[in-house]
């Protein structure tokens, strides 16, 4: 090779070299420089001069470099001091509604329920007519439920998958369907326009109201310890017949009255009755040959009772001091 193409060649790996400034490879650079010169002393006469000063700028330039990447290594060392105590970093943690929706789903998981999933935007038919809410219930209100295009809109609860576990299955079965719903009320501290639901829903040969009666027990029992009573009101809701509001008795004052259960003893958990037969006719369900139960609960509203939460804003308002307690 010729000295010419040496020098370019040595120049190229010292710039590309990034250990440049620890001492045995910058010596090492140095020592390759070095013999360079040797090769010079062969050179003839007249070329002696300028390859003379090409080899000392190659030897500046090893020098600086390497000069240049020790600083750079200091304050490289300088700025990451290991000893230093690190900057303690907040821990993230499962959020106190999704916690309440896994410990409802465990529950129910053990009666031997299957999750299903629904879509948040759902149609028309699902969200009311396959549910039997008729054309003039006020919760169909055009102008009060958030219309996606006709016929879509943001399911105003869960039920809807109701219609599409029925029409995916085939009796026996039992499922729950958790999932967000969304409503046009606006925010105050027991509502917010967007907020979760369990549904449950079980469909056999002979499903019975006492079947309903137990598991709801035991789903009270569950997360609301192993003394609480339930209560069935009788209510209204258009898929079911006979429908049931439940409450559980108060587990802060064991149902005497407090300030938790308004004075009455009993707080209210949700909704619930024996699946209406025009819902079985928008599936296809024969109403002669299978009965069943369903019930929809607020899981805002369980996490609330829990946990004693007067406003269900504090949940969405990411402030730590209210989180981090969960
Ligand atoms: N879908 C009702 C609501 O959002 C809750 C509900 C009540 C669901 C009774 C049910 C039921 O499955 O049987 O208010």
């Amino acid at each position: 090779m010729e000295l010419q193409e040496k020098i370019d060649e040595l120049r190229r790996r010292a710039q590309a070299t990034p250990a440049i400034g620890e001492p045995a490879i910058r010596n090492r650079l140095l020592e390759e420089v070095r013999r360079l010169f040797q090769d010079l002393a062969k050179l003839p006469k007249e070329q002696k001069g300028e390859f003379g000063k090409r080899l000392n700028a190659l030897k500046a330039e090893v020098e600086e470099l390497s000069t240049r990447a020790a600083g750079e290594r200091q304050v490289a060392e300088v700025r990451f001091e290991d000893t230093l105590p690190g900057t303690p970093r907040e821990l993230g943690r499962r959020h106190p509604i999704y916690r309440a929706w896994d410990e409802i789903a465990r529950v129910f998981l053990k009666l031997g329920f299957e999750v299903e999933y629904g879509p948040e935007i759902e149609t028309e038919e699902n969200n009311f007519q396959s549910l039997n809410i008729p054309l003039e219930h006020p919760s169909r209100d055009a102008f009060d439920t958030f219309y996606v295009r006709a016929p879509h809109l943001l399911r105003s609860h869960t039920s809807p998958v109701q219609i599409r576990a029925m029409r995916r299955r085939r009796p026996p079965f039992r499922i729950i369907a958790p999932g967000k719903v969304f409503r046009p009320d606006d925010a105050d501290a027991s509502h917010l326009p967007s907020f979760h639901q369990v549904e449950g829903l079980m469909v056999g040969e002979d499903v019975s109201f006492a079947q309903l009666k137990g598991v709801l027990l035991l789903f009270a029992r569950e997360m609301f310890g192993p003394d609480t009573r339930v209560r069935f009101r009788p209510s209204f809701f258009p898929f079911t017949e006979p429908s049931a509001e439940v409450d559980i008795s108060c587990f802060l004052c064991g149902a005497k009255g407090c300030p938790a259960c308004k004075g009455s003893g009993w707080m209210e958990i949700l909704g619930s009755g024996m699946v209406h037969p025009k819902v079985f006719e928008a599936v296809g369900y024969d109403p002669e040959k299978v009965t069943g139960f369903a019930f929809g609960m607020g899981v805002e509203r369980i996490c609330m009772l829990r946990h004693n939460v007067r406003d269900i804003r504090w949940f969405v308002e990411n402030n730590f001091r209210f989180l981090r307690q969960f």
